[in-house]
């Protein structure tokens, strides 16, 4: 069967699946630098996929809505068709990235309740921070729907630090997009991958994309995100 393509991003296609259904497909490209580097890192949309399976269960398990409907084939998931926010949320448990950057926080500072952003999709811009009125100013989130999402932010957290803590893994930050379904309820949608999260174990062994953005070799990065895989279907 032809699928129809809906939209292609760097690391992800979207087919029609059926009426309600999409069909995600991760690529095996990895990107940094908003797409300034790129490369091919075999394998990869499989760990991706899987990876994504894993935690998309895992907040459905704990009452958190994503569009995760079922897994396709080995690099492919169904999922729910929404129309998605060009917004990308990120918390942040342990300060390092870009926070560092931008303000006077220290590499490693503890932030304790986390801390919320909110980035406009816009590779061109670098993803600039938005705050409430700029969110409304775009129409792309009212107040109300920004401090609902602050909510699930820190829902998916609490959920996500602790599965990973009994796996020997510490959560430093992740980010999560959102869309809307038929119902105008705000879901989870995209991916939840090392390509999204920051996750170093006890001994700081790097198991994320920082790896690659730091410039290891394409094994190192696809060995760190199957033993992870591993470490988290256990
Ligand atoms: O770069 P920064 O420190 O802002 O990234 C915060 C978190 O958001 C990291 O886990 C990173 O992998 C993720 N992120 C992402 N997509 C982007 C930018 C950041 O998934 N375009």
């Amino acid at each position: 069967m032809e699928l129809k393509k809906v939209a292609e991003g760097k690391t992800k296609i979207v087919y029609e699946y059926s009426s309600s259904y999409y069909l995600l497909r991760f690529k095996d490209s990895i990107t940094a630098g908003d797409g300034a580097r790129k490369d091919e890192m075999s394998g990869k949309g499989t760990l991706n996929a899987r990876t994504s399976a894993v935690f998309f269960k895992l907040l459905e398990e704990n009452s958190i809505k994503t569009h995760f409907v079922g897994v396709y084939d080995d690099n492919t998931l169904i999922v729910k068709r929404l129309k998605m926010i060009p917004v990308e949320v990120v918390l942040r448990n342990i300060a390092t990235g870009s926070i560092v950057k931008r303000l006077p926080i220290k590499e490693g500072e503890v932030f304790d309740p986390p801390i919320v952003e909110f980035f406009l999709k816009d590779d061109l811009r670098h993803d600039p921070l938005l705050n409430y009125s700029h969110l409304r100013y775009f129409k792309l989130l009212t107040k109300e729907e920004a401090e609902r999402i602050e909510e699930v932010m820190m829902k998916v957290n609490v959920v996500m630090r602790k599965f990973l803590e009994e796996k020997g893994l510490i959560l430093y930050d992740f980010k999560l997009e959102f869309g809307k379904d038929e119902n105008g309820e705000l879901i989870i949608g995209d991916e939840i991958t090392l390509d999204s999260m920051r996750v170093r174990d006890k001994d700081n062994r790097i198991y994320d994309k920082d790896l690659y953005r730091r410039g290891e070799a394409l094994e190192v990065v696809r060995k760190a995100y199957e033993d992870f895989l591993n470490i988290i279907s256990r």
